[in-house]
């Protein structure tokens, strides 16, 4: 793979091999380039058009908990992508006249000038990669199959959305783009919207991070995983009960800065690389007794790792423990392997086989959506990934 990092400080100029990975440090700015995503002159000249993308969102196995500069994740983590849990975004293209970037962003068809910062920030990052977006403005419309502030990060499946519509927009600039090229690319750049948008470009499961076990994983791109999957996996189901549908109380910002100079930090990133490990062959027998004990110490331990930081906090709600506490007894007395899992917040995802659905789904509606704000929760499972809208 020829993959280049340049990498710059202002007082040194080291070259350094790691993987194939050449780093040149030059400048104290600390910006990095990854050569083979840059292009070129645009082979045609477009005036003007729109291109469309719907992707999901996905429910990490293994928890992204803590990053470096650039993007780059502290530790490896896996997730399922959705299904059901989708943005869907319409870029629409028309000549720049200004100098800067120019663009409008809705959301059910409203201006949203409050998401302007976030995709401003979004462009300048990602524009050594896609200088073409100063030759147009944009018109960014988008809109999410989940209720609005329901607690669901929507940026993982918005970023990623956004990321293809950039990609296809390149595709029809430059030719002779491939396919997989452009899913790396748009991974890539989704990456650096929002570090967990990388993993739903691709459906199934996806790794992201460097694993030593785990072949062509990147910290740079979400990248199938690669080893055989159990038919079990191939369509899990996830019941998102929404215990806490308002604003997140820490960043994820925040939420990853917090890993820095956390005691437990080390042993935490060295936990991570374990339990892909031990996934491994999990995930070919597929012993879901295993896969629980892995799933649900992830999950609290992304919890005890910010209830142990300085600052602390507490994510769950007093809901979210009676949700665990009820899965956990309706699993002992069941033997149903149904398990949980929580993302940097209050919801709970109830993971199961597919083959339960039935059941699991009238103990969610039954017993614990009386825990969820106005009883609601989004049944959703593994899905495909992002997907072109035609337009
Ligand atoms: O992508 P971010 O920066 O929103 O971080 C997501 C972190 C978790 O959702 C808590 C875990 C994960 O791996 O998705």
């Amino acid at each position: 793979m020829d993959r280049r990092l340049y990498c710059c400080t202002r007082t040194q100029q080291i070259t350094k091999k790691q993987n194939e990975v050449s780093i040149f440090v030059k400048d104290d700015h600390s910006f990095m380039l990854v050569e083979e995503f840059i292009p070129n002159i645009p082979s045609k000249k477009i005036d003007a058009g729109s291109v469309g993308f719907t992707s999901p969102s996905n429910i990490a196995l293994v928890k992204y908990w803590g990053k470096k500069p650039h993007q780059i994740p502290s530790n490896p983590s896996i997730s399922f992508t959705l299904n059901n849990c989708k943005t869907e975004t319409v870029l629409q293209f028309s000549p720049n006249t200004t100098d800067g970037f120019s663009f409008e962003v809705y959301l059910d068809e409203k201006k949203q000038p409050d998401f302007r910062p976030k995709i401003e920030h979004f462009f300048q990052r990602i524009f050594p990669y896609a200088p073409f977006l100063k030759y147009y403005h944009f018109d960014i419309k988008t809109s999410n199959t989940f209720p609005h502030s329901s607690g669901i990060a929507s940026s993982a499946s918005g970023m990623s959305a956004l990321a293809m519509c950039i990609v296809a927009l390149e595709e029809q600039l430059y030719s002779g783009l491939d396919a997989n090229y452009l899913k790396r690319k748009a991974s890539f750049l989704a990456r650096l919207g929002s570090g967990s948008a990388c993993r739903s470009i691709e459906g199934g499961l996806v790794v992201w991070g460097e694993h030593k076990t785990i072949l062509g994983s990147s910290d740079l791109e979400g990248v199938p995983y690669p080893f055989e999957v159990h038919d079990v996996f191939k369509n899990y189901q996830d019941a998102i009960l929404l215990v806490d549908k308002g604003e997140k109380q820490v960043s994820s910002t925040v939420g990853h800065n917090l890993m820095h100079n956390h005691p437990y930090a080390p042993s935490r990133f060295e936990q991570a690389h374990r339990h892909l490990d031990q996934l491994i062959p999990i995930l070919k027998s597929g012993d879901l007794e295993e896969f629980i004990s892995i799933i649900e110490k992830e999950a609290l331990t992304l919890h005890a790792m910010m209830m142990s930081s300085d600052p602390y906090f507490i994510l769950m709600k007093p809901n979210t423990l009676e949700i665990i506490n009820l899965l956990w007894t309706y699993r002992k007395r069941t033997k149903i392997p149904v398990c949980f899992t929580l993302d940097a917040g209050a919801n709970v995802h109830v993971l199961y086989p597919k083959k339960h659905a039935i059941e699991v789904e009238l103990f969610v509606k039954n017993k614990l959506s009386a825990y969820c704000q106005n009883n609601q929760y989004i049944l959703d499972n593994v899905g495909e990934g992002a997907e072109r809208i035609k337009i």
